[in-house]
């Protein structure tokens, strides 16, 4: 089954009961037990409920992976990951994350005695060096938000590996249409659904996605256990963006492609980053590890600050 195909048709089963060709919201917080303790799967939403099981297997499916589990928002996702984690673990991670990972990472979990090392991750030096003190994880963001810097996701997975430490990566920026870690080495993956994979700017919301069964038991404890649970709602609206992600990704690849090469002639433009330009300085991994460059370009002006400021409020 082709991606597209699998978005629509995958997890989003006709439902039995009516016939109706899109399952409905479940907006229950509990389920009927005919008898204490005996139910159909459900029991209560904070644990679980059918939109979640569905979105599930759509992004499973769409990320080559056996198991996903989907939270309040993609920091949601982050929290319970780090959760595993004990006081004295260590986390290696890009340098250029998402400033919210970041933070994150820096004001929250170092709190709780959870090390952070932030490094260049496109320096694979850097990474072995950084491995071999025996971190937990190595979590990637590749394209990163804002820099779109790439870290070469499969010869990072092969060194993990080496040293027996898991690989994260946030996919986000990518989407399973571009980028598929699993495929690539990575041990998990993490999403924010609220960007493309939601793609209506009307709903927050989180994923992991692997291949270890243990993991999924420990995600889906860490969510009901901590509440990390998204609505049905939002996961429903999300099921219902996912359907269209092949055509949005392409669409948004050409425009970016477009701006970009527009902005690289431009004298008023001093850097620009978007690793579908020959000149960007991964495009030759981006181009091995990436079906496409995705639809984000970060750009530096030749401005002031105020004038910078006009320009952004013209837009
Ligand atoms: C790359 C990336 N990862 C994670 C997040 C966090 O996701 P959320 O806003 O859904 O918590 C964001 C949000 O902007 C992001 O850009």
């Amino acid at each position: 089954m082709q991606f597209a195909t699998k978005a629509i048709h995958i997890g989003q089963e006709p439902e039995q009961g009516t016939g109706a060709i899109i399952p409905p919201i479940y907006m229950t917080s509990t389920y009927v037990q005919e008898e204490p303790g005996r139910t159909k799967g459900y029991d209560y939403t904070r644990a679980g409920n059918p939109n979640f099981s569905n979105f599930e297997a759509t992004l499973a499916s769409l990320e080559h992976g056996k198991y996903a589990t989907v939270f309040t928002s993609g920091l949601g996702a982050a929290t319970a990951l780090i959760s595993n984690l004990s006081s004295g673990d260590r986390v290696v991670a890009t340098n250029d994350l998402y400033g919210g990972t970041y933070r994150l990472f820096d004001k929250v979990l170092k709190n709780f005695g959870i090390e952070f090392h932030p490094i260049d991750t496109q320096d694979l030096n850097a990474v072995e060096a950084a491995i071999k003190s025996g971190p937990k994880y190595v979590f990637l963001e590749s394209p990163t938000n804002p820099l779109l810097r790439i870290s070469d996701i499969e010869a990072i997975s092969k060194i993990a590996k080496k040293y027996g430490v898991k690989v994260v990566v946030d996919n986000t920026f990518a989407t399973p249409f571009f980028q598929n870690p699993l495929l690539l080495g990575a041990d998990i993956v993490l999403h924010s659904t609220t960007k493309y994979i939601g793609g209506h700017s009307d709903v927050i919301g989180g994923v992991i996605v692997s291949n270890d069964k243990k993991l999924k038991e420990k995600l889906d404890f860490a969510r009901m256990a901590m509440g990390l649970n998204p609505s049905p709602f939002d996961t429903w609206l999300a099921s219902r963006g996912i359907k269209t992600l092949a055509v949005r990704m392409e669409r948004h690849a050409a425009n970016a492609q477009g701006i970009a090469e527009f902005l690289s002639r431009h004298s008023l433009v001093t850097n620009i980053f978007y690793p579908g330009l020959p000149g960007h300085v991964n495009h030759d991994i981006a181009k091995k590890q990436m079906s496409g460059f995705s639809g984000i370009v970060s750009v530096e002006f030749a401005l002031s600050l105020e004038q910078t400021k006009q320009l952004i409020s013209s837009f």
